[in-house]
């Protein structure tokens, strides 16, 4: 058995998961927001393009961060519970969110969008897959986004890097893609569950990355104000284009 599917993903509590990281939106995410939607705002949509978010669990705001380009957004996942939420919230999704979409609004890409919520309920495309067995997913995809996975769903390194290569093998050649991680996480509590992870640093996310991507910048995210999560040293922000 991997060390990822030794944890128990299904019953993975969503609601305390949001509860706890974005029912306020941080200054983290707020920078993470930002340079994501700098480096986005500059695709050009095509006709039928579509995105993927991976391990989406109860997060939305990467998937805003693509929505104005893409015809269909598939939210991959693993855990059924987590799968639940993703279908409630794609359907119409909750205030918090908001405050999250208002700092993409800044650029004029995003702004078009006169209804973002109705937009994704539209859009969304809710999908079971594991992503370390890289079947069923769906691929390829145009663009795509992986938020506090691949360090944050197991304590291997192996399992580390092949998340970030299985993500990368969703994407077409030159699609563009925001990966973010927990800087040293020592893993997190949900819902009264242990969580696994591995301490990452920019040096071994660049080095996991580089050799399958171009126009690679892994950012250093300063917290700014106390961590919203236990045990980790901040957050890491990987932008780029898949070879
Ligand atoms: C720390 S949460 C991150 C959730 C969300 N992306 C975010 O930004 O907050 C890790 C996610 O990875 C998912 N996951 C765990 N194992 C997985 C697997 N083998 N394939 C795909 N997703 C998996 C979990 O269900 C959970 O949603």
């Amino acid at each position: 058995m991997s060390d990822n599917a030794a944890y128990d993903w299904d019953v993975f509590d969503s609601d305390d998961y949001v509860a706890r990281n974005y029912a306020r939106l941080s200054p983290a995410d707020r920078q993470i927001l930002e340079q994501m939607g700098e480096f986005f705002r500059r695709t050009e949509p095509r006709p039928g393009m579509r995105g993927v978010d991976v391990g989406a669990g109860a997060n939305l705001y990467p998937a805003l961060g693509m929505l104005p380009f893409c015809e269909q957004i598939t939210f991959l996942e693993h855990s059924s519970s987590n799968l639940d939420w993703l279908k409630r919230q794609t359907a119409g999704y909750s205030p918090i969110w908001d405050a999250y979409w208002d700092v993409l609004a800044v650029h004029a890409q995003y702004r078009r969008l006169a209804d973002p919520r109705a937009a994704l309920a539209e859009r969304a495309a809710v999908r079971q897959a594991d992503l370390l067995a890289g079947a069923d997913t769906g691929a390829p995809y145009d663009i795509g986004t992986m938020f506090f996975v691949a360090e944050s769903f197991s304590t291997s390194v192996a399992e580390f890097r092949l998340a970030l290569r299985r993500f990368c093998e969703l994407l077409r050649p030159g699609a563009p893609f925001a990966v973010a991680f927990m800087e040293n996480s020592r893993g997190y509590a949900v819902g009264g569950r242990n969580y696994p992870a591995v301490a990452v640093d920019a040096a071994e996310v660049s080095a996991a990355l580089g050799h399958l991507t171009t126009e690679l910048d892994v950012a250093r995210i300063e917290s700014g104000d106390a961590p919203l999560r236990d045990g980790y040293t901040g957050m890491l922000l990987a932008l780029g284009r898949v070879k």
